[in-house]
């Protein structure tokens, strides 16, 4: 696991913008691991600069995002779809035919679940996952107990992460119970992976995933077993670890 620590949010971000535009302009037709949260979201609008500037194209390239609600409609203001096309799909050039979100709004949560691991395994697998990190330890929506050899499935939200994430609802009773997300093994097949992280509040959270057991119950520890990881954290969120 490599670090990069920076002074801000601000740096992490450009940092992780230019990764992806390097990736996608060596390999146009890359397959990107796409992140929701508050974290990535000016990694997103220098993802938007970066291509108004002409010096990155997505026409060619394919993502598939970690997770989405179960639950509510896709053109619900809260959703990941509705997140998704209003800070980056609306805004650069990937054809949303090649823009991939779970389904949480469909009959058969299982069949979705398996269509969309198979559309990843037939695009090629994900050449560069983004990933963020909840307080504890989740990516995508894998909360802590979820084993390691999971592909994507249906999860019931952890209460603390129904409670972190109403501030973005009206109230909590409206937060989702549950999600489907790419499992912890869909997501450690990605072939490079960058987590980012940042402010103090997630302090504790780096200090686990660097320092502390390889467990489910922590599920990002697992990505120290992943040969290809970049870890950029500011300063803030690095407090707490040795590097
Ligand atoms: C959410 C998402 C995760 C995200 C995490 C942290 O619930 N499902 O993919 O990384 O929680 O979010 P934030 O960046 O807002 O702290």
């Amino acid at each position: 696991m490599d670090f990069i620590i920076v002074d801000n949010y601000e740096e992490m971000s450009k940092k992780a913008s230019d990764i992806f535009v390097e990736k996608v302009n060596q390999k146009p037709d890359a397959v990107l691991g796409l992140a929701t949260g508050s974290t990535p979201e000016r990694f997103y609008e220098l993802l938007i600069d970066a291509y108004k500037q002409g010096d990155v194209s997505f026409e060619h390239a394919i993502s598939f995002n970690l997770d989405e609600y179960v639950g509510i409609s896709l053109d619900n203001s809260q959703s990941y779809h509705h997140y998704m096309n209003e800070k980056l799909f609306n805004h650069i050039n990937l054809p949303a035919a090649q823009a991939n979100l779970p389904l949480g709004e469909t009959e058969d949560l299982q069949v979705a679940c398996d269509n969309y691991e198979a559309k990843i395994k037939d695009a090629g697998g994900v050449d560069l996952q983004l990933l963020g990190i909840g307080l504890n330890g989740h990516i995508g929506f894998n909360e802590p107990g979820t084993p390691f050899e999971q592909e994507t499935h249906v999860v019931d939200l952890a209460p603390s992460t129904r409670e972190a994430n109403a501030r973005f609802f009206d109230s909590i009773d409206e937060v989702p119970t549950k999600a489907i997300t790419m499992g912890i093994k869909t997501i450690m097949q990605s072939e490079q992976i960058v987590l980012l992280i940042s402010g103090e509040k997630k302090a504790d959270a780096l200090y686990q995933l660097a320092e502390g057991p390889i467990t489910e119950d922590f599920p990002a520890s697992i990505l120290r077993e992943h040969p290809n990881v970049i870890i950029i954290a500011d300063k803030a969120a690095a407090s707490k670890i040795n590097k």
